[in-house]
């Protein structure tokens, strides 16, 4: 996999804001040593000669984000949906969680996972593996395979397990956190270690305080989840009396964003004004997983307040609560919920919008990874080329018109291209 200089020329489609997509028909992007020179009308001079891959009426796009997902669950996706959050946890996702304890499983899982998420259009992602540390680090040599660019964490959990999926006590749990960030942290190309613990319920206090000193030490980013479900939110006040809300349970350990503490919080449905206060000020991401609040009854999240307050906000697929690692499910998942939510709770916020989810998908979620998520120069150059053209109308579409019948479709088969900083994976 090498980083060269050369074009794309076809229909080229980013977000050149929330509400604007920025269109350019039979334009060439072009890519330099890895990162994006531009979207021309015309080779310009300076690029004459170089490599132009002509996708033809092919439609060019910024390659997705996927904010949060867990590569073990993958393998039981649409298994036993009818379960809410904390029953399905102890019923579904331990139980299948713990079999990462065998390599022989992990590979096998991993492989099928990796391979379906190379050549999906998700060209970053956030993901949790499981509490074990030989299983994670082959997550990750298989992930560094793929050329996806990915953030990887080995879950901790020291409580609220099952007899199987938990570990011994916090010292434990810190000590293979330890031994897993030395082993990871340099070495891969494409992936970094994400410090994960799983959610309050999973993680004594004194576990927390121990992470919160790793984060410190080795200035990682932390993913977690947030006020997902109202069971979950009732437990964790039980379980953190001195709290007033439940991202205080982060915050008060250094595990809820700030200046050197990058932080993804998954879900947010059920947020009160002090947490969304805090994750303003601390500007942690939120990791909208529309999919996964539906399937597991969790509800569904506030997301224009959230974007009218200005949070970050990316997209997650949440598997194996989602069902479907396609981000262009997670987009319309994520515009039809906001449209019941619309109607059936709370007309004073508008559904969200095709650009909107767009731009979630894309430089929204993107931007946890740096400048990712957009054709301006100066970003890394991830692409996905969609070929629509089995896709048969008896009427011109626009540009816009094909990409919003690309979301709502969301079929993958029309991946065609992608490419991560540069290098092309197919
Ligand atoms: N909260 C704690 N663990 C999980 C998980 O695996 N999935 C989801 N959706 N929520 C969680
Ligand atoms: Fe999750």
């Amino acid at each position: 996999m090498t980083k060269e200089t050369f074009a794309l020329k076809g229909t080229i489609i980013w977000s050149e804001s929330l509400t604007k997509l920025s269109i350019h028909e039979n334009a060439y992007l072009i890519c330099e040593n890895g990162i994006c020179a531009g979207v021309f009308p015309e080779l310009p001079d300076k690029f004459a000669g170089i490599p132009c891959r002509d996708t033809g009426n092919s439609i060019i796009i910024p390659g997705f984000t996927d904010l949060h997902l867990h590569a073990p669950q993958y393998s039981f996706r649409s298994i036993g949906m009818d379960l809410e959050l904390l029953e399905w946890l102890d019923t579904l996702a331990f139980p299948e969680e713990s079999k990462y304890a065998d390599m022989e499983y992990a590979k096998k899982a991993y492989s099928i996972f990796a391979e379906d998420l190379k050549q999906s259009a998700t060209t970053r992602a956030s993901i949790f593996a499981t509490l074990h540390v030989p299983a994670t680090v082959q997550l990750m040599k298989l992930l560094e395979e793929t050329g996806v660019h990915a953030l990887v964490g080995k879950v901790n959990m020291d409580r609220n397990g099952a007899p199987s999926l938990q570990e011994k006590d916090a010292d434990t749990s810190a000590a293979a956190t330890r031994q897993w960030v030395e082993e990871t942290l340099t070495g891969f190309q494409n992936v970094k270690p994400i410090l994960t613990p799983r959610f309050t319920p999973s993680c004594s206090d004194e576990l927390m305080k121990q992470l919160g000193q790793i984060q410190k030490d080795y200035h990682l980013p932390v993913q977690s989840h947030l006020s997902e479900n109202l069971g979950e939110i009732a437990w964790v006040k039980e379980l953190c009396p001195n709290t007033s809300f439940y991202g205080e349970a982060y915050d008060q350990f250094g595990l809820f964003g700030g200046e050197d503490c990058p932080t993804i919080m998954a879900h947010c449905v059920h947020c009160p004004e002090e947490e969304i206060e805090l994750m303003k000020k601390r500007g942690v991401y939120i990791a909208h997983c529309s999919q996964s609040n539906s399937n597991l009854s969790s509800g569904i999240a506030p997301i224009r307040r959230y974007l009218e307050e200005g949070l970050h906000i990316g997209l997650g697929s949440d598997i194996a609560g989602g069902t479907s690692l396609s981000i262009f499910r997670a987009m319309s998942d994520a515009i039809q919920t906001s449209k019941l939510r619309w109607r059936l709770l709370d007309d004073s916020l508008k559904p969200l919008t095709v650009e909107e989810v767009f731009y979630m998908a894309t430089a929204g979620g993107g931007s946890f990874f740096g400048k990712v998520g957009c054709f301006t120069p100066g970003y890394e150059f991830d692409a996905v080329i969609l070929d629509d053209s089995t896709l048969l109308h008896p009427q011109p579409l626009s540009p816009k018109q094909r990409l919003e019948r690309l979301i709502y479709l969301s079929d993958d088969r029309h991946i065609k291209g992608k490419y991560v900083s540069g290098v092309k994976l197919f």
